[in-house]
Order: C-alpha cells, then sequence, then structure tokens
C-alpha cells in the first residue's frame, strides 16, 4: 500500500468515528462505537495500524507518525462525547435534585453606611486612645448651650434653627430680654456630650462620641435635618492646639487611606478659643469637615476643672461628609430614603 493511501485512509476514518460519537445518544451506543473503532482486537484502527506493515520502508516513520495522531484524535474525540453522554444522564437520572448545584442564595441584611462609618471611625479614633461614649438625643438647653459658653441672647439658640421639644420661654422676645432658659430640645450638636463627660469624670479625658444631631434645616444635596456627628474632647495637662492637628491628621490618613493635609481656618465657637474650621485636602481640593479649637477656659471652669492646670481640644466632624467621601456618594438624601437598591452597594 502507498502512503499516500494508508493517509487517505486514515483521514476517511478519524471522519466516520467523530461522526459515530457525534451521533451516539446513549452510553451504550458508546460502547458500540468504542469496540467498532477503538477494539483491541478487531477495532477498524487496529486493522489499518496492521496495513500500515505494507507502506514502504522510507516512509514508514511518516505513516507512523500520523497514525498516532488520527489515535490520539480519535480517542480525545471518544471521551469527550462520553463525558457529555454521562453529565446529561446524571441530570436525567436525578431531575428533582441536584446536589451539586449551589443552594438558594439567602439574602442578608447588611449594616447601613452610616452605621459602617461610624463602626470604623470608633476603631481608628480607639486605636490613637479615644473611647467612645454617648450622650442623650433629648437634651436640655443647658447642655445644649448655657454649659457651652452660649450666651441667652445668642442667635444660635434661636427657634428657627432648633427643635426645641417644650413650650418653655424660647421665644425671640424672651431670648432678647435674657428670659428664656431651661427647655428640652433635640440635641443641635454633640458638644454636649463634652459637658456631660467633663461633669463626671476628672482629667485626663480622652473620648469620642458619635451620634445624631437635629436642626431644622431644608434637606438639600447636603443638608438634611438629622445628620451625624463626631466629636472628640481631650483634655490633659500641656495639650496644644499641635496635638489637635496631630490626632485630626493621623485620623484623616487612617480613614481615607493616603496622606491627607489638614487645614485649620479661623472661626468662632463659643465653647472653644482659638476656633477653627477643619479642612481636609481630598481629592485636588479643600473640602471643609467640621470645627475644632481649645476647650474654652470658662467651659472648663463651669464643670469645675482648673484652667490652670489643664487644656483641652475639642472637635466634631461630619460623619455624613465623611462617610460621603469616601464612597463617592452626591446627595446626603439617599442615605435615609431607605432605597434596598442604593443600600445594598455598601
Ligand atoms: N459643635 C460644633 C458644630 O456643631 C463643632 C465643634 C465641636 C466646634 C467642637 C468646636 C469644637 O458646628
Amino acid at each position: 500500500m502507498s502512503l499516500q493511501q494508508f493517509l487517505d485512509d486514515l483521514d476517511v476514518l478519524v471522519t466516520k468515528a467523530q461522526q459515530a460519537f457525534d451521533s451516539a445518544v446513549s452510553l451504550a451506543d458508546m460502547e458500540t462505537s468504542r469496540i467498532e473503532f477503538l477494539g483491541a482486537k478487531s477495532g477498524l484502527l487496529k486493522s489499518v495500524q496492521k496495513q500500515m506493515g505494507t507502506v514502504p520502508g522510507p516512509e514508514k516513520p511518516a505513516a507512523g507518525k500520523r497514525f498516532n495522531e488520527v489515535k490520539n484524535a480519535i480517542e480525545s474525540a471518544f471521551d469527550a462525547a462520553a463525558q457529555r453522554l454521562e453529565t446529561s444522564a446524571v441530570e436525567v437520572a436525578d431531575e428533582g435534585f441536584d446536589a451539586t448545584l449551589p443552594g438558594p442564595k439567602i439574602s442578608m441584611g447588611k449594616i447601613h453606611p452610616i452605621s459602617q462609618t461610624i463602626l470604623l471611625l470608633k476603631d481608628i479614633m480607639g486605636r490613637l486612645g479615644f473611647t467612645p461614649v454617648e450622650g442623650p438625643e433629648i437634651e436640655d438647653s443647658w447642655h445644649n448651650f448655657d454649659a457651652l459658653n452660649v450666651p441667652l441672647a445668642h442667635p444660635a439658640r434661636d427657634p428657627l434653627d432648633n427643635f426645641y421639644l417644650s413650650n418653655a420661654k424660647i421665644f425671640a422676645s424672651d431670648l432678647a430680654a435674657g428670659t428664656a432658659s431651661q427647655a428640652d430640645m433635640l440635641r443641635s450638636q454633640t458638644s454636649t456630650v463634652q459637658v456631660r463627660m467633663m461633669q463626671h469624670n476628672q482629667p485626663p479625658l480622652r473620648i469620642i462620641s458619635l451620634g445624631r444631631v437635629y436642626r431644622p434645616d431644608t434637606a438639600d444635596e447636603t443638608h438634611y435635618p438629622m445628620f451625624h456627628q463626631m466629636e472628640g474632647l481631650m483634655v490633659d495637662k500641656h495639650v496644644t492646639m499641635a496635638d489637635l492637628k496631630t490626632v485630626l491628621r493621623l485620623f484623616a490618613t487612617a480613614y481615607l487611606g493616603d496622606s491627607v493635609p489638614v487645614r485649620f481656618r479661623p472661626s468662632f465657637f463659643p465653647f472653644t478659643e482659638p476656633s477653627v474650621e477643619v479642612d481636609y485636602f481630598w481629592n485636588d481640593r479643600w473640602v471643609e469637615f467640621g470645627g475644632a479649637g481649645m476647650v474654652d477656659p470658662n467651659v472648663l471652669t463651669s464643670v469645675g476643672y482648673d484652667p490652670e492646670q489643664v487644656t483641652g481640644f475639642a472637635f466634631g466632624l461630619g460623619v455624613e461628609r465623611l462617610c460621603m467621601i469616601r464612597h463617592g456618594i452626591k446627595d446626603i438624601r439617599d442615605l435615609y430614603t431607605n432605597d434596598v437598591r442604593f443600600l445594598a452597594q455598601f
């Protein structure tokens, strides 16, 4: 037999085998085809192999090489076809139950992004030695204002800027006359917790307080009548503005994951002196995050501390802003609309 004829026979064989495997519909069909083509005694592959002996001597290596290729091709085509039929056989047999499929997905609730932020802030500040504490959301105006050195006639006490809860004397005329005083209100700042802590604890103090505050602002992209603040307070001997700046920079660097420069702008709060606005440089611009300053000696005195012995710093940062900047959230209202499609992303 000439080499060419031998090669032609091999080509015919490989095509026939592939066709037979393709048209098999059961494992029994596969077994028949296996005997027909790959059978050890009288399979077609075997009989073609026998013909190789008749190919002229010098052309034998070429014939052998091609034979091996065809043998491998037929064997792997057989395996692939058998595999295909086995898989569908399992499917047919166990139509009702397939133990290999993943179970149904249980949809779990998630922690709200603001709560996630609060947990992270507590973690970071904890590493800087600040203990988390809490204070009441329903406050009296003494803790919200008086103890924080806010005079009776100060505009921050205006009923239009606060959620007062009682009909106490809080009208503008009373404010002007200086006769308004104790009224229950939703706290407008977490600085109330500073006072509560200092009243009941002796220095040194290093605390943070994270919680809700309320102001009657009209909701828009950056305002909401309820939001969260992180208040920080450190009182000890020799606490300085440099400590304040360092803590705020270390905090921001830990929170935003990059070196974040801090900028102080002169400002005024009745309970700190000097007072500053705190800006962080993030994404190529300065963003305002809150207020801070050195605790006013009047405040220290009002809680029975000696301003000659101890000094302190305090800061109040907006938690929503911290959360929004980290996640690229553009509208604060998204945080409180309770749309699961939004909340499921965090
Ligand atoms: N309580 C201030 C506010 O709500 C922020 C602040 C906190 C400023 C602590 C100074 C010190 O705007």
